[in-house]
């Protein structure tokens, strides 16, 4: 069996629901639930024999060793963290705790287990570390994409703490010799992203009539890619890629945020158009910048096409098409996310401008 960590995210609840429809291997999820953890975004395998469910801190390395002990994993794949941007500007504690304190004892309580293991048992064990592309830092307009071998020059406190990560996996291998890999991913897109990043965000602010607050000139740019598309890369990585490696992956789908946004707004007129006749995009609204706002990412995701043969199934049209179809017709989950704790964030981060 595998564990994974930060399953109730929007990544690791989308990995797990594949992971258990693509094989028979059980899955255990060790979850803080943290705002952004939700158990409803696993609410059709949650009775699945095949599923458990742990609820603790990745920092908690009692209960992460005796977890390792009971269930004797062949893998780890390392979802867990603190992933919005903008809170990390607000805050960066929880950013360091989770991060970087975090998976440093989740490291050091998988190091503890995998020396103990069988030389047989040792050779196929993985830790599969979930990093992103926001460690190489900014390019401008016409600079080549990011290739593993882009020097790390991370900007914000939340791609700091996911950098110090990455490091220290990296030394986990090289000094300890457990077997991990790496994967650097662009931003993802899809069911169950929590409405705080961009996407979901305007498709909800959208249909309730708020405005859509672009930050800046909306001319910073993300390459795109559905987040099923980096659950199948992940899924062969862990496979087939090669111990203390790093694999990037991006969709080579690049817009501009205004442009994200824009189709946003024509696929809602067409799904499910205002009252009034009128475009959701006369919703839109330049705001304030993001405080360090990184210009452009993209990735060169040569690296995992070449070597094991990974290939994105969506493009950016099918894939965001998916996306507005699953948010309307998912208003029980997203009325599930957007109580409480929602709201104080959207109060703190847009002001009046959430009103
Ligand atoms: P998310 O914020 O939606 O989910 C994070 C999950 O981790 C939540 O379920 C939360 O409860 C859990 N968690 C947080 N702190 C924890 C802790 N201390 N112990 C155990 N669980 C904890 O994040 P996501 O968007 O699903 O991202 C998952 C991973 O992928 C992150 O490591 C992120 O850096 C990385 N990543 C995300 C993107 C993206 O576009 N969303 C792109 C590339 C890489
Ligand atoms: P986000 O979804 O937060 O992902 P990241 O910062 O990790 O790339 O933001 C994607 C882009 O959209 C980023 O350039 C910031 C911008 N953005 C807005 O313009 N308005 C918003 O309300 C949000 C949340 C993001």
């Amino acid at each position: 069996m595998i564990i994974v960590t930060g399953g109730a995210g929007f990544i690791g609840s989308n990995f797990i629901r594949e992971w258990l429809a693509s094989g028979q291997e059980p899955v255990v999820n060790l979850d803080k639930l943290t705002y952004a953890g939700n158990l409803k975004s696993l609410a059709d395998v949650e009775h699945d024999p095949r599923y458990r469910f742990v609820h603790a801190d990745i920092g908690d390395r009692a209960t992460v060793s005796a977890l390792l002990r009971e269930t004797r994993p062949r893998a780890i794949v390392n979802f867990a963290a603190e992933s919005h941007v903008d809170r990390s500007i607000q805050g960066a504690g929880e950013f360091i705790a989770t991060n970087i304190v975090g998976t440093f004892n989740l490291l050091e309580a998988v190091r503890a287990h995998w020396d103990l293991l069988s030389l047989s048992e040792q050779g196929s064990f993985r830790f599969l570390h979930v990093s992103t592309d926001e460690v190489y830092g900014s390019l401008a307009g016409q600079e080549p994409a990011f290739t593993e071998r882009h020097q790390y020059e991370p900007n914000s406190p939340y791609s700091a703490s996911k950098a110090a990560s990455d490091h220290l996996v990296r030394a986990c291998h090289h000094t300890y010799h457990v077997p991990v890999v790496t994967t650097n991913c662009s931003n993802n897109y899809g069911p169950y992203h929590f409405p705080e990043k961009l996407i979901p965000l305007m498709i909800l602010n959208a249909l309730v009539g708020k405005p859509l607050p672009v930050y800046g000139d909306g001319q910073n740019v993300r390459d795109w890619l559905y987040v099923t598309d980096h659950c199948s890369a992940i899924r062969l990585v862990l496979a087939n890629g090669r111990m203390g490696e790093t694999y990037n992956v991006g969709g080579r789908n690049e817009r501009t945020n205004l442009e994200v946004v824009n189709i946003v707004c024509s696929l809602l007129d067409e799904l499910k158009p205002r009252a009034d006749g009128n475009s959701y995009a006369t919703q839109i609204s330049f705001v304030r910048d993001r405080p360090g706002h990184d210009r452009r990412y993209a990735i060169d995701a040569t690296k995992i096409e070449n070597e094991l043969g990974w290939k994105a199934a969506e493009n950016f049209e099918s894939g965001i098409r998916k996306t507005v179809q699953w948010y309307l017709g998912n208003q029980e989950w997203v009325q599930s996310v957007t109580s409480g704790e929602y709201r104080n964030w959207m109060d703190s981060q847009y002001g009046k401008a959430a009103e």
